[in-house]
């Protein structure tokens, strides 16, 4: 465990070594990383469980190395589904969240009129997809109000499910765009009270907050491993309830992994969650994720989940007092991700000079939140995403960095 014990915070909890974290991470001397949000830098640990991997398959063949690493390999699951208070069998790999999101969703056997219920804040790509389930399958789509202090009106929302009955009820824990944290257990409260399935996108939220799919209560849930899970790239992941298992659900493209044929008219999907998965697997990153998975367990996913949004807090009070920057973040409650306007300045030249600085940052535009940038009336912001190895002085130097830009952006206007 990579925590103090000689060292305990006000409430108890361990104080994380974040020098140790840092020199864990070999990116962290070379940048300072604010694109969590993007990616994680990768923790040395996952990053030498792929290079062993790549090695073993360059020296004795993929499917004899893939058949060495077995027990490892299913560590992903057993790992993932402790994390997420749920069993091994319940994991389903994906190549991406999107990726597992559609395969999911591929699974809704949905006719004409089915209401697909949702928010103005889920991301992008789910928006694209139920208004492809509009175009395809004639599914209404409905988006739950917001409440005054932003993210979604959780009891607007139940009255739309009493009211529609939805055949899905979807909802993204951390949009991609903003601080904000929507409540998605509260959401799924009232999903269970009136039985309707549930599928929540927590790409942004696991390896940043505890997740507990009971408490959630969703049906599904699909994430990435490469954010705040610290995970490689092109890894991702889907979480299946016994409920929707046993139910029968399955993907509209189920391929020899997730199903048997066992006549020539005849197929049955397996018992498990692998029904969503694909035969070919990348294994060195599913290898790198079990790793990122169990790094992220040792840090302590409490720990985590205080440290990295107080840096953001601490990064948003700054940059909150900086003449010439907006702070986009609305919501009751915020997470890492810390968004703003600024006066003065064209996006791609504004990044730039951040990017001058080794700071890491992602801009945000309009067509990436068409509700939350028509709300906030701006076409595009710079999103800044600290971790928990990030440090107090990192968020200072980045504040001050933006505060000098600022200044040079009113000085050309
Ligand atoms: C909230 C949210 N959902 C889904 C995704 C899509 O993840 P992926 O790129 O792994 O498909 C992202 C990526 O930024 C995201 O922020």
């Amino acid at each position: 465990m990579r925590v103090h014990d000689s060292a305990p915070l006000d409430n108890a909890e361990p104080l994380l070594d974040v020098a140790a974290l840092r020199a864990d991470t070999p990116g962290c001397a070379e940048v300072i990383h604010f694109n969590n949000a993007g990616c994680g830098l990768l923790p040395a640990p996952v990053l030498s469980a792929m290079q062993d991997h790549l090695n073993l398959e360059a020296r004795i063949g993929g499917y004899e190395a893939s058949a060495a690493r077995a027990d490892e390999v299913r560590q992903f699951y057993v790992e993932l589904g402790a994390m997420l208070n749920t069993g091994p069998d319940n994991i389903a790999f994906a190549s991406s969240a999107t990726h597992a999101y559609a395969t999911a969703l591929s699974a809704i056997p949905f006719e004409p009129g089915d209401v697909v219920l949702t928010t103005r804040h889920d991301f992008i790509s789910n928006q694209i997809a139920f208004l492809s389930l509009r175009k395809r399958f004639g599914v209404r789509l409905v988006h739950a109000p917001d409440a005054p202090e932003g993210g979604v009106d959780v009891a607007a929302m139940a009255d739309l499910m009493r009211e529609h009955r939805p055949r899905l009820v979807a909802a993204t824990h951390i949009p991609t765009n903003s601080g904000l944290v929507q409540p998605v257990a509260e959401i799924g409260r009232h999903c269970r009270e009136l039985d309707l399935l549930y599928l929540v996108d927590a790409c942004q939220s696991v390896g940043q907050y505890p997740l507990d799919v009971d408490e959630i209560g969703c049906d599904l849930l699909t994430a990435t491993c490469r954010k705040f899970l610290r995970g490689p790239r092109g890894s991702g992941f889907l979480y299946v309830s016994d409920r929707v298992l046993r139910a029968g659900y399955e993907p509209l493209f189920i391929d020899m992994y997730g199903a048997r044929w066992n006549a020539p008219g005849h197929y049955e999907p397996v018992r498990t969650a692998a029904r969503f998965e694909d035969w070919e697997f990348p294994y060195a990153a599913v290898l790198g994720c079990a790793a990122a998975v169990r790094y992220a367990r040792n840090v302590g996913v409490e720990a985590i989940a205080r440290r990295t949004p107080a840096l953001a807090a601490r990064l948003r009070d700054q940059l909150a007092a900086v003449p010439g920057v907006r702070v986009l973040d609305q919501g009751a409650r915020l997470g890492a991700l810390v968004t703003f306007a600024i006066e003065g300045w064209q996006p791609e030249s504004f990044k730039a000079a951040v990017d001058e600085r080794r700071i890491n940052s992602a801009l945000s535009f309009r067509g990436l939140a068409q509700f939350d940038f028509g709300d906030k009336d701006v076409d595009w912001c710079l999103r800044l995403s600290p971790h928990y190895y990030n440090t107090e002085e990192e968020v200072d130097e980045v504040s001050a960095a933006v505060a000098d830009l600022a200044r040079l952006g009113s000085s050309a206007r």
